[in-house]
């Protein structure tokens, strides 16, 4: 049987496919034109789907329904293995060779790194952040440390303002939680009901887009993937703005507001044409309503009949409280105040905060949590059976299942040690959305499997590691039926305020261009003629 590679753009795995038929006439017709061949693919994380090819992309659906996207082949031929691969171009073998003999001069040993006391990912020895700023925007409370710098683990706890994460979230009122969290990042207190109307109908005069922005900018250029096409809609409102480059504190707070606005109308746009461009979906536009919450419009924009409940609302507009902000130090925060340090544009700086909140180590573990739970659920048949939970973990730990990395995504935190206050409240949010959908059995699943992680982490790795925000994000996005391309999307609908916030404060109270030092550690050579050289 002959085999094609094929690379999946949205799902950035690779695949090996199988021919099984070539011009499969019910295929065809499904797909209309260009169909040319029918095939099944085994998957690390999807199983036996039926493609179509489509020139030099074939589209998919699983064999459930559930599942769908676009492959771009990279090699057409026969193939031995799946080991290894990449895009194969002419000059491949070229390149191949200049890279292995780069690696004589590239390589920096790892004890040169405690010699210049150089600090890996900005963390110091105890695993603590290096400090790079102040600020009085928020704080992320993960530990203890005392006056000789011995760190104490401790619960975790969220503070926007010096409000702790869990009040905010008790006390909201009509789901405009976000709109509140909003006003007291930006403004660093809590509004009275007279001052969040008025900052309500700001967020709400802003949601509308630019004349002719929807059909040239978003109808006229879908992408595969939600975060870059954000990050592309983001640098088109450049083009919007009479006056983009004006990095004016004041100005910032206008520019930051109108995209605080605008992110979750360009989010679902770009999903609603990607459904439209990329599967052939009927194309839905319901424009958001003044009237509603952010919360509220995302589900509207969303859902074909734009109905929803009110604890549907409830859950979504707390997922955007609590992904809101988380300090000064999280990547893609310290990204924008790195790159707003330039005097750039704001937009340039929202811009590169995407890019970093999109990586699997950020923002987009919350689409590896799902991914690996979907695969749980598949071995286990959604059991909760412990032992057979606990050989799962294992596996995984192992890396033996899902993405072989070792990874127990959804666990483990950077600064929090005992517990994430997020997941805290999360879980006990999906627990009621659950017994409200009939869905307590998954929740059970979660929770069982959540137990079981803790025992197995705790036996393999000699320390509590918590579970994280993104263990329980998935589980409420899925039961409010947001499709997991959304996940990151939605993280940065919320981020956007924390950017801004930081962004206006380091404008104001630091002002000097981010300019961290590297130690030179290579050789020094005297020229050689390119006559001379081997
Ligand atoms: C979030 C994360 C990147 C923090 O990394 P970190 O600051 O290096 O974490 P720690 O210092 O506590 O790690 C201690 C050890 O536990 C391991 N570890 C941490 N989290 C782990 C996890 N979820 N699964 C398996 N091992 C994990 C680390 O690899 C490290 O092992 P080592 O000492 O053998 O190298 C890490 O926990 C992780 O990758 N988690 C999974 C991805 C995820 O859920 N991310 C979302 C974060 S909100």
């Amino acid at each position: 049987m002959s085999f094609i590679q094929v690379y999946n753009l949205a799902y950035k795995d690779v695949f090996n496919v199988s021919f099984i038929n070539v011009f499969n006439p019910v295929i065809q017709n499904c797909f209309r034109a260009f169909s040319t061949a029918f095939v099944l693919v085994r998957g690390k994380n999807t199983l036996n789907i039926i493609c179509v090819t489509y020139l030099n992309s074939i589209q998919f659906h699983s064999n459930n329904g559930q599942e769908r996207g676009v492959f771009m082949f990279l090699q057409s031929s026969a193939v031995k293995s799946t080991d290894t691969i990449r895009t194969l171009y002419f000059d491949d073998s070229i390149l191949a060779r200049f890279f292995g003999q780069s690696s004589t001069h590239n390589d920096i040993p790892g004890e040169l790194y405690s010699k210049y006391n150089v600090k890996k990912g900005l963390r110091n020895e105890d695993g603590t952040g290096v400090l790079v700023g102040l600020t009085k925007v928020s704080d992320v409370v993960g530990y203890v440390k005392d006056k000789e710098g011995k760190v104490t683990p401790c619960d975790g706890d969220l503070l926007y303002r010096g409000y702790s994460i869990h009040d905010l979230i008790r006390n909201r009122r009509d789901n405009y939680g976000f709109e509140e969290t909003c006003f007291l990042l930006l403004f660093g207190f809590l509004p009275n009901k007279n001052q969040l109307a008025n900052f309500k109908g700001c967020l709400a005069d802003r949601y509308s887009l630019p004349d002719n922005f929807m059909i040239n900018e978003i109808l006229g250029s879908p992408s595969l993937n939600l975060m870059n096409r954000l990050q592309a809609l983001t640098l088109q409102l450049y083009n919007y703005d009479d006056d983009p480059d004006n990095t004016d504190v004041y100005e910032t707070l206008r520019k930051g507001l109108n995209l605080i606005a605008k992110l979750p109308v360009l989010a679902c746009y770009a999903y609603q044409s990607k459904l439209h461009k990329v599967y052939h979906d009927s194309l839905i536009i319901h424009y958001p309503r003044q009237d509603y919450s952010i919360a509220e419009n995302i589900l509207l924009m969303l859902r074909p009949d734009g109905q929803f409940t009110k604890k549907e609302a409830n859950l979504l507009d707390a997922l955007l409280v609590i992904h809101a902000d988380h300090g000064g130090g999280n990547n893609s925060t310290f990204t924008d105040v790195v790159v707003g340090s330039t005097g750039t544009d704001l937009y340039s700086a929202i811009c590169a905060s995407l890019g970093a909140l999109k990586g699997p180590r950020h923002g987009g573990a919350n689409i590896s949590v799902s991914r690996m739970m979907d695969e749980v659920k598949a071995v286990t048949g959604m059991n909760c059976d412990k032992a057979k939970i606990k050989k799962v973990i294992l596996d995984i730990l192992d890396g033996k299942l899902y993405d072989h990395s070792g990874l127990l995504y959804g666990f483990g935190h950077a600064v929090y040690t005992l517990s994430d206050p997020r997941a805290e409240i999360l879980r006990e949010l999906c627990r009621n959305l659950a017994q409200e959908k009939g869905m307590l059995s998954t929740f059970n699943f979660y929770k069982m499997f959540e137990d079981t992680a803790h025992e197995v982490l705790m036996e393999k790795k000699k320390k509590p590691l918590p579970t994280n925000v993104d263990f329980y994000s998935g589980l409420a996005y899925s039961m409010l039926g947001i499709p997991d391309e959304l996940y990151t999307p939605l993280f940065a609908i919320a981020r956007v305020s924390g950017w801004v916030s930081h962004n206006m404060e380091n404008k104001m109270y630091d002002g000097r261009i981010m300019r961290p030092a590297t130690k030179y550690v290579g050789e020094m050579h005297d020229f050689v003629d390119m006559d001379s050289r081997s």
